[in-house]
């Protein structure tokens, strides 16, 4: 069973004064005003939820507050202010044996660079999480092996962690993770010391893994790209606040300020947008009456555009029931690529509409 996931108002502060620190940040104060007085204010009135089998992604520029925010949630750190829950539990209300408890059997990290024991195995550094809880021997390699294989480490057992490349030293972390069966995950940068290839494929095998354990994760990264493709949710931190939470195609069609619209400008839109976010809702419901390819909202934008590029008219999307919830029409596909903010803009001739049978 997956866990939920919740904070109330949290805030940390390091440096002096720092209950005055939160009173003065619960009035607007901002992280420059707090500085001059050699106060750090890391995070700033951080609520949300993540949902059983979520992957919650927060992403910000470094310094934002990313990695306090992360240690607060597993209790390495604790709030200047507010809650965390976890499953109903306030985390910050335990006391240090019981949070020990929670946190080894409940929740585990993998992080950027992760510390594998050089002299141990693959096999005991996958079981070391395990070996932490005092679980039996013979248990913990059948479970260290299984959660190997999970990650595309089978036949890596014996061998020593020197003898493995980068990317698969971060699989051991990853497969030391889920030996646990911890319902949360916490991965701060867990991907973004590897090169491109391999992050993606690690990438690749996250969403997998997910797909049947169904895990509660927080994903932390500096680079919105790996934002889109992992969240489910993404929470956009900018100075020790969260300035937009949402899923991918809301911050990208509808960012909450300027300064998440300056970060999305470089994303490849084209991977992220489905149907549900370019269509017309303003439809009739005879433009269904046809015979030809139709979509669904979560068709991906570049299948919308091969679909386009063979219809004379816009193309049509349905709901589960052969509904018409809505219509993309082909200059709303160029607007959402073209336009920083998202908005739909009307580029060429709107009487071209149509005429178009073959595009490449
Ligand atoms: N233990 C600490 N003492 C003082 N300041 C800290 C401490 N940890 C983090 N900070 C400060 O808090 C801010 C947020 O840091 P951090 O959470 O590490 O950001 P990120 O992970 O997004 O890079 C930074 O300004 C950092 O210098
Ligand atoms: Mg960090």
């Amino acid at each position: 069973m997956s866990s939920r996931l919740e904070t109330d108002h949290l805030y940390k502060v390091f440096g002096r004064r720092q209950d005055e620190a939160v009173e003065r940040l619960r009035r607007g104060a901002d992280r420059e005003e707090l500085r001059a007085d050699g106060t750090t204010a890391a995070v700033i009135d951080a609520s949300f939820t993540v949902d059983p089998g979520q992957i919650f992604v927060v992403m910000g520029l470094s310094g934002s507050g990313k990695s306090t925010l992360l240690r607060m949630l597993n209790g390495l750190l604790e709030p200047t202010a507010g809650r965390v829950l976890f499953d109903g539990e306030d985390l910050t209300a335990l006391g240090d044996r019981e949070l020990r408890e929670v946190r080894a059997r409940k929740i585990s990290m993998v992080f950027q660079h992760f510390a594998l024991f050089p002299h141990r195995s693959v096999l005991e550094n996958a079981g070391y999480g395990l070996a932490v809880q005092g679980v039996p021997r013979a248990e913990r390699e059948q479970r260290a092996t299984e959660a190997l294989r999970l990650c595309g480490l089978a036949g890596w057992e014996k061998s020593w962690p020197d003898e493995l490349s980068g990317g698969m030293q971060q699989r051991v972390g990853l497969a030391r993770a889920l030996a646990t069966d911890a319902d949360l995950l916490l991965m701060d940068e867990s991907f973004s010391a590897l090169d491109p290839l391999i992050r993606r494929d690690m990438q690749d095998q996250l969403l997998t893994l997910q797909q049947t354990l169904k895990k509660t994760i927080v994903f932390i990264t500096h680079d919105l790209n790996e934002a889109m493709r992992l969240g489910d949710r993404i929470a956009v931190m900018r100075d020790g606040r969260i300035v937009q939470n949402g899923t991918a195609e809301d911050i990208l069609v509808r960012p909450a300020d300027d300064y998440v619209a300056s970060f999305i400008q470089d994303v490849d839109r084209s991977r992220v947008l489905t149907a549900s976010a370019v269509m017309d809702t303003d439809v009739r419901g005879d433009e269904a009456d046809c015979d030809c390819v139709t979509a669904n909202p979560d068709t991906p934008f570049t299948e919308l555009c091969a679909m386009s590029a063979r219809l004379t008219h816009p193309v049509a999307v349905l709901d589960a029931r052969r509904e018409l919830v809505g219509v993309v029409p082909r200059r709303r596909l160029v607007g959402f690529l073209g336009d920083e903010h998202g908005e739909p803009t009307a580029c060429g001739d709107p009487r071209d509409e149509g005429k178009v049978t073959a595009r490449a």
